[in-house]
């Protein structure tokens, strides 16, 4: 069997890492439209960094979850059927590695990466980014910007993630509200496949009508019991 799973900042809530759409979510608090553009960015550069920089420390501070944990089962345990698992997560935290995933297709970048608007270059980066760092590689400062993909650009990957979508044989979202495409518009493309679809999140999210199937609640119970479902 082969599945694509696609997460969401839900997967990592219990972790300690806020979600974007809740009352008092990251967009409620700061505005997207100055911290998540290129837009944004070119008009204040340290404003963006000393966001991304504080979500990287919190990253660093927070574990991954039974969430994380319970998807990596899943990817060891059909591997060794002769399954897969496609792995897609909008999150740009580490939490699915380091819960032992070891093929995670990040759509909307990594925060422990960087991206040099100089010479393109994209490297790993654990630290604070600042305007005045030089990139390691072209050696010019202002160029570096966290390696993820803001709104009004494309998520990476796209051309991969279509050909998991056509090759699976389940398609499951975890965790994410289904507002932001193109990752809200997969269970349309999946039920178009002919794949069977789920749902699994703390509520109803703006696509639900869409899935076959849904779970409700936190995601440290319900990737849990979804696993063990999937896995029979
Ligand atoms: P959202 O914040 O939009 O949605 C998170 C979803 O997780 C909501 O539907 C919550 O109900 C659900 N949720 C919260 N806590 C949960 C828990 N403990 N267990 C299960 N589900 C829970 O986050 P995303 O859908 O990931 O993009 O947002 C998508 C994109 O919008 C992000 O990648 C980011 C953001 O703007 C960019 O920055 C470009």
């Amino acid at each position: 069997m082969k599945v694509f799973a696609l997460t969401g900042a839900g997967v990592s809530a219990e972790s300690g890492l806020g979600t974007f759409r809740s009352v008092d979510g990251l967009w409620s608090r700061f505005d997207p439209m100055r911290l998540a553009t290129p837009e944004g960015f070119a008009a204040d550069p340290a404003a963006v960094h000393e966001f991304y920089n504080l979500r990287r420390r919190n990253m660093a501070a927070a574990a991954p979850n039974a969430a994380h944990f319970a998807l990596t089962e899943l990817e060891t345990r059909l591997e060794a059927r002769g399954g897969e698992l496609f792995l897609c997560t909008q999150n740009i935290d580490d939490l699915h590695e380091r819960a032992g995933s070891r093929r995670v297709w990040h759509m909307h970048g990594e925060i422990a990466r960087a991206l040099c608007l100089h010479c393109g270059t994209r490297r790993d980066w654990r630290g604070d980014l600042a305007v005045e760092l030089a990139c390691p590689r072209c050696g010019r400062a202002g160029g570096l910007r966290p390696d993820v993909v803001w709104f009004g650009e494309v998520p990476y990957g796209m051309e991969e993630i279509e050909a998991a979508l056509e090759a699976a044989d389940r398609f499951v979202a975890i965790g994410t509200s289904g507002s932001v495409y193109p990752a809200a518009g997969f269970v349309a493309r999946a039920g178009d496949l002919g794949i069977p679809t789920m749902e699994v999140n703390l509520e109803p999210s703006d696509v639900a009508g869409l899935f076959g199937e849904s779970l409700y609640g936190p995601a440290t119970e319900t990737v849990p019991a979804l696993v063990a479902r999937l896995l029979g």
